[in-house]
């Protein structure tokens, strides 16, 4: 089957890229079981570009640039397939129960503050009248008004609906073990004898990105990092906000859904929820609020974040393959990296703009070679 474009990988970044190359490509997405069923489903939707940054970077910039495409992702999503993918933008509270812990903090987002982000500072008494259901253990923490949350799996699902009616062509179930290369161009990719060739070519498995057989060097691996996650409901909604703990966040859905995350697991492939990982969500959520420890945990989940060995995502060509990209990497911020690296891998592909530096495949291609 040949196309412009084939993307190996049919997850939220998968579909992104996707979606965005089909104004103009002939494009495949080659999924190894459901679109969408993995990591980007388990997440939690976090738009964290400020809650999980820890300096001034190229990733920060990348997720801030990426939070801020939601607004009109979201909208033209809805309007090409009437799903509302739950865009949130209520902002993010950040908890301290020590005072220790409101100093660090504050010093951690001094960068922040410095470089023009909005950040504002608040006591206990401003915090529970933006939540009353906090605990009263609350000292004080911090408001990022332009973090947020999205649903991500309403959004895997727009997604998958809107590359459908853009042309794109869906494979599911079936898994691509192996690369032809020749004449340092991949030539053909293979599942069992069905065979699948393009002009360019983008790895996009998330946690399983560097398991093919790829026929160049691929001198990296991605690991799974397990997430594990619970989820309790209210009879309506009781928070506004995205919040963080001290050892956990929660995400509450409009529905009445709050999710409560999430474990970092380094244990391969196994999807078990743990009776240890259970308990100490259980603590961190009612840390967070104690009226939640009174609901039963109505759902239990793992996913697998893609997690490079410097924690950054790998995004471009590889150097030994001209006709070959890589969209991985994404770790904690797949949901939140999706739109911003279908636009840097697309631009790419049609030869305009540039990927930053920092998450060029090239950095691990000159330490092998170091
Ligand atoms: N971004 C939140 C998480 O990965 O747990």
């Amino acid at each position: 089957m040949d196309s412009d474009v084939l993307i190996i990988g049919g997850g939220v970044i998968g579909l992104s890229i996707a979606r965005e190359l089909a104004f103009d490509h002939t494009v495949t997405v080659v999924e190894r079981g459901r679109c969408g069923e993995e990591a980007s489903s388990a997440a939690a939707g976090m738009l964290g570009a400020q809650a999980e940054a820890y300096g001034d970077d190229q990733f920060f910039r990348a997720c801030i640039e990426s939070r801020e495409m939601f607004p009109e992702l979201a909208a033209s999503l809805f309007e090409e397939t009437g799903i509302d993918v739950g865009l949130d933008r209520k902002g993010t509270l950040l908890l301290s129960f020590s005072e220790a812990d409101i100093a660090a903090r504050s010093e951690r987002f001094a960068w922040q503050k410095a470089a023009g982000f909005e950040i504002e500072q608040l006591s206990a008494t401003e915090l529970r009248r933006e939540e009353p259901f906090i605990s009263t253990d609350v000292l004080g923490g911090f408001y990022l008004p332009n973090d947020g949350q999205i649903d991500n799996r309403k959004l895997v699902e727009a997604l998958r609906r809107s590359c459908e009616s853009r042309g794109v062509n869906i494979v599911e179930d079936t898994a691509i073990e192996r690369l032809a290369v020749a004449g340092g161009k991949v030539t053909g990719a293979f599942a069992g004898e069905a065979k699948f060739s393009a002009d360019n070519v983008v790895l996009a498995a998330g946690a399983w990105g560097t398991q093919i057989d790829a026929g160049f060097d691929l001198p990296f691996v991605i690991k799974p990092m397990r997430g594990q996650m619970l989820q309790f409901r209210t009879a309506k909604r009781l928070f506004d906000h995205v919040i963080v703990g001290q050892r956990g966040y929660i995400v509450p859905r409009s529905d009445g859904r709050v999710l409560s995350g999430a474990t970092m697991d380094d244990a391969g492939f196994d999807e078990s929820v743990t009776n240890e990982a259970t308990a100490r969500l259980i603590e961190s959520t009612t840390e967070i609020s104690p009226s939640l420890g009174a609901l039963k945990v109505q759902d239990v989940w793992t996913g697998f974040r893609p997690f490079a060995p410097d924690r950054m995502p790998v995004l471009g060509r590889v150097p030994n393959a001209e006709n070959v990209l890589l969209a991985l990497g994404h770790f904690r911020n797949g949901i939140l990296l999706s739109p911003v690296t279908a636009k840097y891998i697309a631009d790419e592909i049609r030869g305009v703009g540039s990927i930053p530096a920092d998450f060029s495949p090239s950095r691990f291609y000159s330490a092998a070679a170091a």
